[in-house]
Formats: C-alpha cells, structure tokens, sequence
C-alpha cells in the first residue's frame, strides 16, 4: 500500500470514481454513500471517541481497509485527527506505525492459487491522509515495513503442504532472509547426523520429504552483546504420524510452520529496520507423516542434549524438534531465547482463539511479553510452569516421555517437557495454537494470522 501525504478537499474528491473519504463519526451506524459525482463517501460510526481503546483502535484502522475495499476504491482519503485520541497516549510516530500495520495485515489476500473474475480483484492501493505529521509519517516507514513481515509470514503459513515442505519452506527463508542482508545457513540430513539432532531426524523420517534445519544470523548490535535466539516450530504439515490425526484434526496442519515462519519474518522486519542488535533464528523443519520409517510410539530417541526421549505419541511431534533447536540455541551463549510453536491444541481449550499462551519461569519476561502483546495486538496471556507439573512428563523407560500422564493442562506440560532443554538460560515459550488463523470479525482474511510478527519484532527493538 502506498501513503500519500497531501491536503485534501472532501468535495472535490468526490468526483473521482476510484476514490472513497473515510469520515468518522459519532454515531454507531456505518454506511457507504456514492457520491453525486461518482466517488463514495464512507462513514464510519464509532460512537463516542472518549471510549475508543487501543484494541478498537487497531480493529477500526482494519475495518477502515476492508470498507475501502469492499467499496471497490483505489484510493482513501483519511485525515489522521481522525485517529488521534488524547486519552490513549499514543505517539505520533507510534500511531503512524499502528496505522500502516494494520493497514496492510487488513488489505492482505492469499490469491497465489484462486484465479479471480476481473471484478473480484483488489483495487485499493493508496491511502492518503491529510494533518499527519512527520513523526506520523517516518512511522507509517516502520509499520509498512513491520506489517509486510506479517503478511509475508502468513503467506508461507497460507501456501498449501504441496508447495511447502521442509526443502521448499527453507529454500523460501533462506531467500527472503539474503534479500534483506541476514547470513543463512540450512542443515541437511547429513549435518543434523553428525550434530545428533535425533529428535528433528526422528519426526522427519516417516516422510518423503527430508528434514531441514534453518539458521539465520543477524549481528547488527554490539561485538559483546549476547544474542537473542527466536526458535520456531517448522513442521510443513502434522498428520499426527503413525498416532494419526482424524480427519477435523488435521485441519489447518499445513499452517504448523507458523511459528517458524513467524521467527524468519521477523528477522526479516528487524534487518529491514536496520536493528542494532544480535538476534539469531532456528527453525526445525519437518513433515509428520505415517509411513513404514515413521517413528513409532515407544521408540526412544536420543537427543541432541544426550536427553532421551521416550515417545508416547508421534502427534506431540512439535516439542520433539524444538529440543533439539532449543540445544543449539546455546552455542550462541543466549541473552534470551522465544520458542514460538503452534504446539498444543490445549492452549485453545485454554484461552479461547484470542490470545497464545507465554509460558517462562521467569514472571517478569512474562509479564513483559503481555505488555508487548498488549502494545501491538499480539496478545499473550500466561499459564503457570510450577515445578509440580515436571511428575506429569517424567518417562518410564526414556528421560521424558512426549505426553503427560493425564490429559490436563496439555499446554503447561508441553511447555514443561521444553523447559528440560531450555534450563540454561531465560527463556519464554509462546503456544501460538490459538492464533495460527484468524477469527470472525478482526477484519483479516480468513487463514494465517501471521501472529505473533508484530510482539516479536517490537521485542527485538525494545529487549
Ligand atoms: N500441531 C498440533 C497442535 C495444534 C492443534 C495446533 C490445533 C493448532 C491447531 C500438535 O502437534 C499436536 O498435535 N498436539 C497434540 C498433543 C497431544 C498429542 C499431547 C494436541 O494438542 O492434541
Ligand atoms: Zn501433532
Ligand atoms: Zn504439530
């Protein structure tokens, strides 16, 4: 999307068929008026603007696209007082970085694989907006910037299982990342043997499609200062493997690479942003598949740690390659490590689809990701990690077993079974289940909802 920034008469762009001015009311009613001479008037009711929150704010600028779209505009007219609410105590250049976000997750399809009738195709290209400052405008830079990391996340997640397994999906990083400047590096099979990553070799072995494991390394920040590793899960598609999924399981298990896909875009933001910081990504990338060299329940692995793990179900195939990841992770000497993973059903039955679980051992790294969630849409709410639930993991004949003994609080002793490779240094686990796709009414286009780009990259910037 483009940003135009000019004055503008109301009237006379009413006389440009492709244009649509966004007026926003008082009232509570929304409607799209054509203009006499041929250019839509929006109105947007949002009722009294001493109630308008942060959240309604980022979900207005959406619904602000979406109208402008479905009124078929190719240009917006928006004036940024429009936007501006005192009692939020948002920046201008923060506010001109939420816009341009929201703006362009909202404009986003996925129409890589759909031939479209001329008159279905998207129109709205431009918005301009008048009374914006300079601040406004270098943050409308940040959030284009920052809101294409997202969208390009949820493209990889969108892409269909054909297209994206282990070699396509790193070939995919590897490529966005060298455009952007980032040093890539993919693992083969051979490599992952002589580093005894057992636990990616094993999850991966049941498909067709070889394991991959992805590294990037970003060192814009100071010689000395100790790096921040972002781990995401990278299974191109979970059928459960030899435990497998039922059919309305497998729902949306092409998009189990999300937090994977998360991790490289937002290096891929960070190096875009030109971050002075040391940031590093990894991603396991496998394919869960049942076949006659799938791993099976009851097989014990051994895994890179020299951790065995006792496997009880090839479902929980996700925690399997982060062990392995979250070993690697500390050759790197870690100031701190994220693993984002859609990696429990459990956090969804937890949490409802509007918020991913942080899981930490440390309350204030928790705490911090809620206002991280809090300041960029990417909500988090946490789950406790107590030491009680490490009884729940704890294997018969391996050292962990990859399921717990009931099925209460899967989410928490996933993240538990994590912990025992993550003890070396801080850590947080992000469960991004229940917002791998979007809801009903946030004005995002059914399928990946590229969470959680935006809190990472506002972690990388501010950490
Ligand atoms: N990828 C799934 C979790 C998932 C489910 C993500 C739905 C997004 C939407 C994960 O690998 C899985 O299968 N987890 C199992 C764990 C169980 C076997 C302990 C689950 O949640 O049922
Ligand atoms: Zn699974
Ligand atoms: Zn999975």
């Amino acid at each position: 999307m483009k940003y135009l920034f000019t004055d503008f008469d109301s009237a006379r762009i009413g006389k440009d068929k492709r244009a649509a001015v966004i007026e926003i009311t008082g009232e509570k009613e929304t409607e799209t008026l054509r203009l006499s001479g041929g250019g839509k008037l929006i109105r947007i009711g949002i009722g009294k603007r001493d109630e308008m929150t942060r959240r309604k704010l980022l979900l207005l600028v959406r619904k602000i696209t979406t109208l402008g779209k479905s009124a078929k505009a190719e240009t917006l007219f928006l004036d940024c007082n429009d936007l501006s609410f005192s009692h939020l105590n948002i920046g201008d250049e923060e506010l001109g970085s939420l816009v341009a976000q929201n703006m362009e997750m909202a404009v986003y399809e996925f129409t890589a694989y759909k031939h479209l009738p001329k008159e279905d195709r998207a129109t709205l290209a431009a918005i301009a907006i008048k009374n914006a400052s300079a601040a406004f405008k270098r943050g409308t830079a940040e959030g284009t910037t920052i809101g294409a990391a997202v969208n390009a996340s949820r493209t990889l997640s969108n892409t269909p299982p054909s297209d994206m397994y282990p070699a396509a999906f790193a070939a995919a990083a590897v490529a966005a990342a060298r455009r952007a400047g980032i040093r890539a590096r993919v693992l083969g099979v051979p490599e992952m043997k002589k580093l005894k990553m057992g636990g990616v070799l094993a999850v991966g072995q049941g498909s067709a499609r070889p394991p991959k494991f992805l590294v990037l390394e970003y060192f814009a920040g100071k010689k000395r200062e100790q790096p921040i590793v972002l781990v995401g899960k990278g299974v191109t598609f979970d059928s459960g493997g030899i435990d497998l999924k039922p059919e309305s399981g497998m729902n949306d298990m092409h998009m189990d690479m999300s937090g994977g896909a998360a991790v490289v875009q937002t290096l891929v933001a960070a190096a875009r942003l030109k971050l002075k910081k040391n940031l590093v990504a990894l991603v396991p990338m496998v394919e869960n598949m049942p076949s006659g060299s799938s791993y099976r329940p009851h097989d014990v692995i051994r895994t890179m740690s020299g951790k065995t793990i006792e496997v009880l179900n090839t479902d929980a195939e996700g925690r399997v390659i982060l062990a392995d990841a979250l070993t690697y992770a500390k050759r790197y000497q870690p100031r701190l490590v994220v693993d984002v993973a859609t990696l429990t059903g459990a956090a969804m039955v937890a949490l409802g689809l509007r918020a991913s679980a942080v899981l930490s051992k440390d309350d204030i790294i928790s705490r911090k990701f809620q206002d991280l969630g809090e300041k960029t849409g990417d909500h988090v709410w946490p789950l406790p990690l107590w030491e009680e639930y490490e009884e729940e993991i704890r294997g018969t004949v391996g050292d962990v077993a990859n399921i717990a003994k009931t099925r209460y609080g899967g989410a928490i002793t996933a993240a538990m079974f994590l912990y025992q490779f993550a003890k070396d240094y801080p850590w947080a686990h992000l469960d991004i289940a229940p917002r791998m796709t979007s809801v009903e009414g946030e004005y995002l286009a059914k399928g990946s909802a590229g969470a959680p780009v935006r809190l990472l990259v506002e972690l990388c910037k501010t950490y």
